[in-house]
């Protein structure tokens, strides 16, 4: 069985972050999500893995992904360019598949639990495709399965107005090269895009098996800012207490919380876990990071309070007011504005920013 894995996309809803890269790259618990799609495949035991490139900066996807080997997988990178659909994305890894039954896994997906029970049963039966639902709050932002009594699939609909369930389809589909001329047919939906949710259902409609999949563990689409948040906060849930930094005296950690190399926590500062702090950071003195909070590499957060939030990576954050559920760039600065004149709150911020002042 082989993998694909979506990285196209322009990812409007996360900008300004976005205008830097994929946003299948934003870091979960610093660590890239794209990553946690990867793993789940080599969980699985699929380790040839088809990278589909979109066309917002996908030099960023080869650099940190380069050959698998330091994944112990095998990429092989197709390109999709202009997102016209995630079906459309599939179909520029139909070289690659061959005949092959194969894994698609939607780069901005993150799935508590891993793929493998479905992978595995998918390969011990003959149906023609498999999919993976959960229950949502709002079904009607994503693709939504309706299930008869049995639990067999009685019809899949992209983003219904009104959703016949509460059931949203996760962005992994497994699937067989019968997919493909069924793509082939496809017109572009409302959003102009070329729906994957569409094709499986036209396969079902066509008398295909489609075998649902509800997980049992929690799912996350990291569409959005607040998206991106709760799954860090889940993913924080399971980390575990481990100091591969310094800690000076006078300072209280409480919970689990993860110190990388080169850290030093200075005095006066409380880290309340679960959190996550990268390599090579300045802590403190006098500063309090709160739950579930995660702190990218070469960061400087001095005499600041933040809690709930993602600070990407080497930003320097010295501000006396307290950051909670926030979104933190790379290289950003956040300084006091006390003794500036005028006084009042000085922004340089680029396109596509959100403050809450
Ligand atoms: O996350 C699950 C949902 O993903 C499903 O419930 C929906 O049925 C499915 O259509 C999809 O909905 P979204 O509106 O969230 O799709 P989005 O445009 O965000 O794209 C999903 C991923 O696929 C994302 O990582 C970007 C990538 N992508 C998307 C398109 C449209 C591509 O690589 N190429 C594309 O052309």
């Amino acid at each position: 069985m082989k993998g694909v894995v979506l990285t196209g996309g322009h990812g409007t809803h996360l900008r300004p972050l976005t205008h830097t890269g994929p946003k299948q790259l934003l870091p979960l618990v610093n660590k890239p999500n794209v990553l946690y799609c990867v793993e789940d495949l080599h969980d699985a035991g699929i380790t040839d893995i088809g990278i589909i490139l979109g066309d917002n900066m996908p030099e960023k996807v080869r650099e940190l992904l380069g050959d698998g080997s330091r994944y112990g997988v095998k990429f092989t990178y197709l390109v999709q360019g202009a997102p016209k659909g995630i079906a459309h994305a599939i179909a520029c890894a139909r070289e690659f598949v061959g005949r092959d039954a194969f894994c698609v896994y939607l780069g901005d997906n993150v799935l508590k639990g891993g793929i493998r029970h479905m992978v595995e049963e998918f390969q011990a039966n003959n149906h023609d495709a498999g999919i993976a639902l959960c229950p949502v709050a709002h079904p009607e932002r994503f693709g939504v399965a309706e299930l008869d009594a049995a639990g067999n699939v009685a019809g899949l609909v992209e983003k219904p107005k009104e959703p016949k369930s509460n059931l949203a389809l996760v962005g992994i589909y497994l699937l067989r090269p019968s997919i493909f001329p069924i793509i082939d047919r496809l017109k572009p939906s409302w959003r102009n895009e070329l729906e994957i949710t569409d094709a499986i259902e036209g396969l079902r409609k066509g008398g295909g098996k489609v075998k649902a999949y509800v997980v049992k563990g929690w799912w996350k689409d990291t569409g959005r800012p607040e998206d991106v948040l709760e799954a860090n906060h889940l993913l924080l849930e399971d980390i575990e207490a481990r100091n591969d930094g310094t800690v000076e005296a006078d300072v209280e950690i409480h919970g689990r919380v993860r110190i990388g190399k080169g850290t030093v926590v200075a005095k006066g500062t409380v880290i309340r876990g679960p959190v996550a702090i990268g390599a090579d950071c300045v802590i403190g003195p006098n500063t309090y990071i709160g739950p579930y909070t995660s702190i990218g590499d070469g960061s400087k957060i001095v005499g600041a309070d933040i809690e709930a939030s993602i600070v990407i990576g080497e930003a320097i954050i010295e501000t006396p007011n307290k950051i909670v559920n926030s979104l933190i760039g790379r290289h950003t600065t956040i300084r006091s504005a006390e003794g500036r004149r005028p006084k009042g709150t000085q922004l340089v911020v680029g396109e596509g920013s959100t403050l809450f002042l």
